[in-house]
């Protein structure tokens, strides 16, 4: 069983991503889930991973809360797409019956690396604050990190027309993980696209009928209601949740090994991801890309894991 830390934002596809790492029948185990500022702030972050545990009876899994604001700029939120809450859409409590723990998530993530004895994976699906500033604080952690999958850039971009949420909230701190020279697997929304929840997958997953899957259904109607309003989109891309499929079955995707570059010294390309595709650069590559998913075989994955919900 892979150990991972989920550090996240949840976010729409980043409870679905804690739903499908959390399952029972899922190889994963989740050490520890961290929250960051991205999709809403990091308090609101942080009530909506421990409202999902709870519904998933995963109170187990500790969750922390981290970064309040990215290393250099301000924070920025992404209301328009997951709401005021940042998990607009079911009925939750604003008080959760789970609590944080009283460490700070880049703490967490130091100690949990530092004292395990095999390497771990972190799962990153917001912006990449904490996992910039636990590198920073402790360096040594690069050595005992198996892998980062996480979900981030592209080719083209969701918050300018070049940039993605998530690497343009704080490209400093991205910039420092893909020179970290640890694995990266990245899933940009080249691959995210691909994966969308339209009225077809949402009627097929509302035939599940359990707590859990009718929870996911209320999410990604929601999702695709803002994704219509914001992109003219039928359906809303599960972005982060690809993370999570990736490692439940890595033969969803077609990944390649690549040279990828953060941009944070312009104004108009601020948090662009240079994907090196092409090898332009004959650059020793730093990273997997996923360019293809086999959409059919995730949403049956996906399927599986909600159906072993009862
Ligand atoms: C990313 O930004 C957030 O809104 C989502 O949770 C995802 O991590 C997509 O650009
Ligand atoms: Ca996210």
């Amino acid at each position: 069983n892979r150990k991972i830390i989920m550090d996240c934002d949840p976010g729409h596809d980043d409870a679905i991503a804690l739903i499908l790492a959390g399952a029972k029948t899922s190889p994963l185990d989740i050490v520890a889930v961290t929250t960051v500022a991205g999709n809403q702030s990091v308090d609101k972050n942080t009530t909506n991973a421990l409202n999902v545990l709870d519904i998933i009876n995963r109170g187990d899994i500790p969750v922390s809360t981290g970064a309040d604001r990215p290393l250099i700029k301000e924070a920025a939120f992404a209301e328009s797409i997951h709401g005021e809450s940042g998990l607009d859409g079911p009925q939750l409590p604003k008080e959760p019956n789970l609590k944080a723990t009283n460490k700070h998530g880049v703490n967490v993530i130091v100690e949990h690396v530092l004292n395990s004895d095999v390497p771990v994976t972190i799962v990153a699906t917001g912006p990449l604050t904490n996992v910039a500033m636990a590198l920073i604080q402790q360096p040594k952690i690069a050595g005992n990190i198996q892998e980062i999958v996480l979900m981030g850039g592209g080719t083209f971009g969701n918050w300018t027309p070049t940039a993605e949420f998530n690497i343009w909230v704080d490209a400093e701190a991205a910039q420092k993980v893909f020179k970290s020279g640890i694995p990266i697997v990245v899933f940009g929304l080249d691959v995210t696209h691909q994966l969308l929840a339209d009225g077809p997958v949402i009627n097929r997953f509302s035939r599940i009928e359990n707590k859990v899957s009718n929870f996911v259904v209320e999410l990604l109607k929601f999702f695709q209601s803002t994704y219509k309003e914001a992109f003219d989109m039928d359906g809303g891309p599960i972005h982060d949740a690809c993370t999570i499929l990736y490692l439940l079955n890595p033969n969803i995707f077609k990944l390649q090994h690549t040279y990828i570059q953060i941009e944070n010294q312009s104004t108009l390309t601020y948090g662009t991801m240079s994907v090196d595709l092409n090898n332009t650069y004959r650059h020793k590559p730093n990273a997997y890309f996923a360019t293809e998913v086999d959409v059919d075989l995730a949403w049956d994955i996906m399927e599986q894991s909600l159906r072993s919900y009862h």
